[in-house]
């Protein structure tokens, strides 16, 4: 039985930590799925750690199709949620709509996630309405890379902090049946999340959310260009993985590989 919406819900009302990760491909999809995590996010992430792009800005949603349905089709238990790529959902609520349900309909997904809060709010009520459920994601929104000049902690100012509170008072009130929070302070994270009746997943926001959200690569240690403060490496799968090509490499070169074990 996948995990659903109600299940979501249903861990907020009995307090039971959510936790979710992302994966973009059939070997760790399934990995996620088997180690019994409630969610993945097919997240646009899939921009910087699999396609090397250096923002998440280019990712099409043509990508983000055939992503979600592979680890749609990998996975049995999970929740799959497919993010909504910049300029998916921006333009108009209509686009919003059709794009969220190419993601259910064509890719698989059970979800949609999306960034912003006043400014997408009819979007939000738009898909919702359409029976597909939405997540927000407030905070750091790295789909606002080039107008927030980089990735940096949120809701610093009383006045930032304000504005999030409210944005996710409306989220909710517009049907979101989750919120992502990403690089925000502990406290605020903690405030938001006893104001709202849907859970929080964080992200770089402190113990206090419903659940927590880390883009695998990181987890896994298999991204090098920068590690924010709020990753915590539980492996360091970029030095195995390195050594094993090295040792092939020379294996091979020296005529070692392959020998008689691993020839007919
Ligand atoms: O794209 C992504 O991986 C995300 C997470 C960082 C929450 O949005």
């Amino acid at each position: 039985m996948r995990f659903t919406v109600t299940d979501l819900l249903m861990k907020k009302k009995e307090k039971q930590k959510i936790t979710m990760l992302t994966a973009y491909d059939y070997p760790f999809a399934h990995l996620v799925d088997e180690a019994g995590i409630d969610m993945i996010l097919v997240g646009d992430s899939l921009s910087m750690v699999v396609q090397g792009n250096e923002t998440t800005l280019p990712v099409t949603m043509d990508d983000m199709l055939y992503h979600t349905k592979i680890v749609v089709k990998s996975t049995k238990r999970a929740m799959v949620v497919a993010d909504m790529p910049f300029m998916s959902y921006q333009v108009s609520i209509e686009e919003a709509v059709r794009n969220a349900g190419r993601l259910i309909k064509e890719a698989g997904a059970h979800a949609v996630k999306l960034e912003g809060g006043r400014e997408i709010l009819s979007h939000v009520k738009a898909i919702t309405e359409a029976e597909i459920p939405v997540i927000g994601h407030l905070g750091l929104t790295p789909q606002a890379f080039l107008r927030m000049g980089g990735y940096r902690l949120q809701g610093k100012t009383e006045e930032q902090a304000k504005r999030i509170i409210e944005d996710a008072l409306r989220l909710q009130d517009k049907g979101a049946v989750a919120i992502v929070l990403e690089v925000i302070p502990s406290e605020l994270a903690k405030e938001i999340t006893e104001s709202l009746e849907i859970p929080t997943i964080g992200i770089g926001a402190g113990v206090h959310c419903d659940g927590q959200v880390l883009v695998i690569h990181d987890l896994l240690g298999l991204f090098e260009k920068f590690t924010p403060k709020f990753v915590k490496k539980y492996a360091n799968l970029r030095e195995d993985v390195l050594k094993a090509i090295i040792k092939y490499k020379e294996e091979v070169e020296k005529g070692e590989f392959p020998d008689k074990e691993h020839s007919f």
